[in-house]
């Protein structure tokens, strides 16, 4: 190392700004085994304490996307785009609208990741299509993009590996809720997908990582600084995550309803309203920032005859074939349960955090990165925000392979539920939606 570890740390605990050249030797020196973890878990602290700056976050993205191979796809000729979600309950749009975006002449080359805390990530979803396999390596990727102008996989080794690392480490010293760290760390890995642009969904609300409007506004509006920095053209969705995305939690249960969007089953637009509404917006602004459409209001009515004329489903298909998926021999569950509340009302709250972690006590997510999930657990809610209920009526109903943990996760769901007696205002899907670079 050029400069000493405890200079450096000391600088970022006394909120003075690094220079890159620090930042790049500090992280590289831990990539490289050459600086312990304690000195890098109290540079984290330091950094969550103290505050990264925007030109300090945005050199330590570049050093980490420079850990690793940063993937070229200059010689496909058309335009590459992705999708991150900050996440949530239920959220499975990756599934709808990278078809969709392909349908429309630009490249979705999709790196996604696992469940995080009480969120589902893309890859448990994607686990749950027997035989579909995430784990492939750059060269399978880039064929499937050439040959079907999509793939999704999980991220290989040799992409962004300080990420990996330092995210380790992260998660055991209560060091992920740095905006700046958050940041870096979702950049680094999409900027190396060899995108020219990127919509991000920044989730807020009772199931999101940031719970206010503005924490989730002030996040994109970092996520944007740094990928425009990156010379990246860069839109952010803030979207509602008060209660799960469409009906379905769950992996197997989020593929079926995704499916029946797709295949757009009668009502499907009606029964998964919020999940169809934000994947068409999510797909439109991709295709706007494809320069597929002069709007993001053309990139939307683009996506929706896409989806409505087959062609998504039938990418879907494709694609699931191609990854080795059989999408016919989607895993059910042995048991199930319908879950009542005891109360007439209106649902005018929905506790979603303890929902996704009503989902890991039953299988559907992990409480350890060793915990193996069951594809088939998950609930179906019959009743969504602002629905009136009766305790006759079921509001959802649960499924796993055992039974073993359903009543302490109908009482995690059941206590974070309020039912008040008048009929409460919805808030919008989408609150905000902020644009950078050219
Ligand atoms: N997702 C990531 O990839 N990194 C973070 O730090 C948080 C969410």
């Amino acid at each position: 190392m050029k400069y000493l570890a405890t200079e450096i740390i000391a600088k970022t605990r006394n909120g003075q700004e690094l220079t890159e050249d620090q930042i790049s030797d500090f992280i590289g020196a831990y990539v490289a085994e050459e600086l312990p973890d304690y000195q890098m878990a109290a540079w984290l602290m330091a950094a969550l304490i103290k505050k990264l700056t925007p030109q300090e976050a945005y050199w330590l993205t570049n050093t980490m996307l420079h850990s690793g191979e940063v993937i070229d796809f200059s010689d496909i000729a058309k335009p590459k785009i992705d999708k991150h979600s900050t996440g949530g309950v239920g959220d499975k749009t990756s599934l709808i609208l990278a078809p969709i975006v392909a349908c429309a002449d630009i490249a979705v080359p999709m790196m996604s990741g696992r469940g995080l805390g009480h969120s589902g990530g893309t890859l448990d979803k994607l686990d749950a299509i027997p035989g579909f396999t995430t784990q492939l390596d750059l060269h399978r990727f880039r064929k499937l993009i050439e040959d079907h102008g999509m793939a999704m996989i999980g991220q290989t080794p040799t992409i962004c590996p300080a990420d990996k690392k330092i995210y380790a480490l992260r998660d055991v010293t209560a060091t992920v809720e740095s905006k700046e760290l958050i940041c870096a760390s979702i950049m680094s890995k999409k900027l190396a997908e060899g995108i020219d642009s990127l919509v991000l969904d920044v989730k807020f609300g009772s199931g999101a990582f940031m719970k206010t409007l503005s924490d989730a506004k002030d996040l994109a509006e970092r996520l944007i600084d740094i990928g425009v920095r990156g010379g990246k053209r860069v839109c952010a969705l803030i979207s509602n995550m008060d209660q799960p995305l469409g009906r379905n939690v769950g992996n197997a249960l989020e593929i079926e309803e995704c499916v029946s969007i797709l295949r757009c089953d009668g009502g499907a637009d009606m029964l998964y309203a919020d999940n169809y509404q934000l994947s068409l917006e999510l797909a439109g602004t991709m295709i706007f920032l494809g320069n597929k459409a002069d709007s993001v209001e053309e990139g939307v009515d683009i996506a929706t005859s896409i989806l409505h004329s087959g062609q998504a489903y039938e990418k879907f298909l494709e694609i699931c074939k191609a990854q080795g998926g059989d999408i016919d021999a989607l895993p059910k569950a042995q048991h199930q349960r319908e879950v009542r509340i005891d109360q007439s009302g209106y649902i005018a709250e929905m506790n979603t955090e303890e929902i996704g972690r009503a989902g890991i006590e039953i299988g559907a997510g992990r409480k350890y990165s060793t915990d193996t999930i069951d594809p088939t657990a998950g609930f179906v809610f019959h009743s969504k925000l602002g629905d009136k209920v009766e305790p006759s009526k079921p509001i959802l109903t649960m499924y796993a392979n055992s039974t073993s943990a359903f009543d302490v996760a109908e009482k995690r769901i059941v206590n974070g539920i309020k039912v008040q007696k008048s009929k409460p205002q919805q808030p919008p899907l989408i609150a905000a939606r902020i644009e950078g670079g050219h």
